[in-house]
């Protein structure tokens, strides 16, 4: 384990060895009471493992260790490439679009198209290279022909974002466009109304703005980006 995700598991793993220690002292208590052991259920199993994966801090690789080849909803039949996220696993801002393009797919990343290049250079504008922040999407796989995911595709997909977001622990989370804004606020505001202001996300602060592709069809709209992009930059630089 390298050190900065040693320093990172510090508080987790302290958390959970004095889990253990308790747990230890007090099967040696029912020992000394005469119990000869401890039968647990597949259920209760179950929950410590789901209690352990959100205590423990996990790592973006073993987030992806566990996507593997996915195979949880029916974009898999017509991707090429799962796109994870890119970007710094540190970063202090979190950028969260909707899902990967023609572009994207072929080439397994975030954000490398059309929409992709104006989202460089939005981020450029505010001082900020692409390797400084994360860069990911609602969903992993490309949808046919572009159209907007499903439910069902972005419930199975949704948790893994949720878990990155999780080991990245941003302070700063921009949301693009309708489907990010909505599906991690869990609103059914529309993004005119929600962008332009940080809304809570578990520990983070998250602006919603529109979505660069957006921006590509709707030039009117830049001003109010960089209007966004103007409170960002500022959140950022205290972060
Ligand atoms: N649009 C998105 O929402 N995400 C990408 O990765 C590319 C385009
Ligand atoms: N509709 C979207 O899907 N995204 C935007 O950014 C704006 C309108």
């Amino acid at each position: 384990m390298t050190e900065s995700v040693q320093a990172y598991n510090d508080g987790p793993t302290r958390l959970l060895s004095e889990i253990t220690e308790d747990f230890k002292g007090y099967l040696q208590y029912m020992k000394g009471l005469g119990y000869a052991g401890v039968a647990l259920s597949e259920n209760s199993l179950r929950i410590l493992d789901d209690r352990y994966k959100e205590t423990m801090a996990e790592t973006l690789d073993m987030i992806r260790k566990d996507l593997g080849t996915c195979q949880r909803c029916k974009l898999h039949r017509g991707r090429k490439h799962i796109v994870f996220g890119a970007g710094n696993p540190r970063a202090k801002l979190v950028l969260v679009g909707e899902a990967p393009g023609y572009e994207e797919d072929i080439q397994g990343q975030p954000f490398v198209g059309q929409a992709g290049q104006l989202l460089t250079r939005i981020l450029r504008a505010i001082g900020l290279a692409r390797e400084d922040v994360y860069i990911c999407n609602i969903i992993k796989c490309r949808p046919p022909g572009n159209r907007n995911p499903e439910p069902d595709e972005i419930a199975a997909c949704i948790p893994f974002l949720r878990r990155q977001l999780r080991a990245i622990r941003p302070g700063l989370i921009c949301a693009m466009g309708t489907f990010a804004a909505q599906t991690l606020l869990e609103t059914d505001t529309p993004i005119s109304e929600l962008r332009g202001r940080f809304h809570a996300y578990e520990n983070a602060s998250l602006l919603p703005t529109y979505h660069p592709a957006y921006l590509l069809r709707n030039p009117g709209k830049k001003r109010d980006v960089w209007e966004d992009m103007q409170k960002l930059q500022e959140a950022y630089e205290k972060a």
